[in-house]
């Protein structure tokens, strides 16, 4: 199962993540406060994150994330992003 990492407020946690589950998924199930104020459908960027390593282990930005304008690495929208491999992230501010 792939690993991911979430840093967010000075605190690290690593959780496991199914294949192809969303950043936003695993985050929600493992209580780390990733928001999602349009309920994961691309349209608001509450979720956006910071990828630190492991962005080649995340399915390929999707039209929803070059439309909203998240367009250049590191970051993705947590609810687009499909994990498919070990990846380190962490929830953007502001
Ligand atoms: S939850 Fe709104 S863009 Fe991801």
């Amino acid at each position: 199962m792939p690993k991911v990492t979430f840093t967010f407020d000075g605190k690290q946690i690593e959780v496991e993540a199914k294949e192809d589950e969303t950043l936003l998924e695993a985050a929600i199930r493992e209580g780390v406060p990733m928001e999602y104020a349009c309920g994961g459908n691309g349209f608001c960027t509450t979720c956006r994150c910071k990828v630190k390593q492991g962005s080649e282990n995340l399915s390929p930005r999707n039209d929803r994330e070059e439309n909203i304008g998240i367009t250049e690495d590191p970051y993705r929208l947590g609810c687009q992003a499909q994990i498919q491999g070990d990846v380190e992230v962490e929830i953007a501010e502001g």
